[in-house]
């Protein structure tokens, strides 16, 4: 892009003040930041403050988006689970085995609850020795390669902000005692962030302020970086991805892929029973006849509520971040559009003076995709329940709900020794 049709692009919406930090770049900068703009999707953009409107903010709780005819999906629970384990967990040993299952690790978020800077795999939940978040998620897929006598391809989603780091901690670690080969990173995409009258944020004179783009690019990450390739070079025809934050989860769980395979059905979702009805948690349910996965928020309290003959709640299973996906289905649906979210959140930025500035409050919106979007995009949805106590242990905070001492506890009781 020259500089004419940089201007023009800047001005038709409504960005001119980006001009002005690079008419004062030396070369490297202005390409640098020409390269950015050339990139962006303006589509996205727009959703946080449509041309010409005003834009408050729109606080915390966004109003709900519309949803479709909801309906609850019966899960395949513990008792049924455990009745078939054999039988399943043969046919998922069987699956990997024969190369059929990888493992997509989600470690491109930047973790801003915990306050580290830096991948949140690095961090150190050990007590008396070192346990990094990333060794742990090793271990646990060590249980199920040293049972199977095969290694499971892992593919590392990172980010920008995070991928040289990750790679040289993985490196440094010597991969944790995986093999190295059957490890491969991919960066996900960038999305810019804005203002509350939706001008775009710079956070370096030569840099607009961007943020990795959501955990639901994924797979389009995959096939643009080129490691789709090897995904399908490998053979494997099912991924079963994972957020970095969970240290008691099971990847590549062959009891979950086998009874996946079984159940006919072409993505699953593990799911723990929900503690309460208010639970803040996404549940796994029908809309419009398709599987979904529906905000607390989003629900009426009468749905929230409602419960079955046996007393049970009808909408009772929440999604953990646990996803299995048939590979040819991710194809099919790779060139439909997912919901952008735009979420209000702290973004740095620098001043006037181009010293860097780092907001107490939330100053704008960065937008994301959802990978919990995806599984409405499948025809049908496997919902697994495991135990919560065993399964579901997520490091987002330092203290407190879902935190480093949360999840230490959990360990400890399942034997893990920190
Ligand atoms: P979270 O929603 O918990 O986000 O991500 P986060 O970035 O880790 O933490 P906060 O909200 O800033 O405190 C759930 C999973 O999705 C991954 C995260 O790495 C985590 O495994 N993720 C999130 C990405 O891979 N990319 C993203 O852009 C966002």
């Amino acid at each position: 892009m020259n500089e004419n049709e940089l201007l023009s692009v800047l001005q038709e919406h409504g960005q001119a003040h980006i001009y002005e930090a690079y008419k004062k770049l030396d070369e490297a900068g202005k390409e640098k930041l020409a390269a950015q703009i050339a990139r962006i999707d303006w589509s996205i953009v727009e959703k946080a403050c449509p041309a010409g409107a005003s834009c408050p903010s729109r606080g915390q709780d966004a109003p709900a988006q519309e949803r479709g005819k909801l309906k609850p999906l019966s899960a395949l629970e513990v008792s049924e689970i455990e009745k078939n384990k054999e039988k399943y967990e043969e046919t998922g040993l069987a699956a990997i085995r024969a190369g059929k299952v990888g493992a997509v690790l989600l470690a491109g978020g930047q973790g801003t609850r915990l306050g580290s800077d830096g991948p949140k795999g690095k961090y150190n939940i050990g007590l008396t020795k070192e346990m990094f978040i990333f060794e742990r998620l090793i271990r646990n897929l060590q249980d199920v390669t040293d049972k199977a006598g095969c290694f499971v391809p892992l593919y590392v989603m990172t980010s920008d902000k995070n991928n040289d780091e990750t790679i040289a901690f993985f490196e440094e670690k010597d991969y944790f005692g995986y093999p190295k080969e059957f490890v491969r990173f991919f960066r996900q995409e960038m999305a810019p962030s804005v203002d509350y009258s939706g001008k775009l944020y710079m956070e370096a004179p030569d840099s607009l302020s961007l943020s990795p783009n959501g955990n639901g690019g994924w797979f389009y990450s995959m096939a643009v970086t080129g490691i789709l390739e090897d995904v399908k070079a490998r053979g494997v025809e099912w991924l079963n991805c994972f957020a970095v934050d969970n240290v008691l989860q099971r990847i590549a769980d062959p009891v979950f892929v086998g009874a996946t395979i079984d159940s006919g059905c072409v993505s699953g979702a593990k799911v723990v029973r929900k503690a309460d009805p208010e639970e803040k948690i996404g549940v796994l349910c029908l809309e419009d006849g398709k599987p979904s996965i529906v905000e607390y928020y989003e629900m009426t309290e009468e749905i929230i509520n409602s419960r079955n003959a046996d007393g049970e709640l009808s909408y009772n299973f929440g999604v953990i971040l646990n996803y299995l996906f048939r590979v040819d289905q991710l194809e099919e649906i790779s060139d439909q559009k997912m919901t952008v979210h735009v979420v209000e959140k702290k973004i740095p930025y620098i001043g006037e003076d181009g010293a860097l500035i780092k907001p107490e409050a939330p100053n704008g919106y960065k937008f994301e995709l959802l990978i919990l979007d995806m599984v409405h995009m499948f025809e049908n949805c496997l919902s697994y329940e495991v135990v919560r106590d065993y399964e579901f242990a997520p490091i987002k905070n330092k203290t407190g709900v879902d935190s480093v001492e949360s999840a230490r506890a959990l360990l400890q009781k399942n034997g893990v020794e920190l």
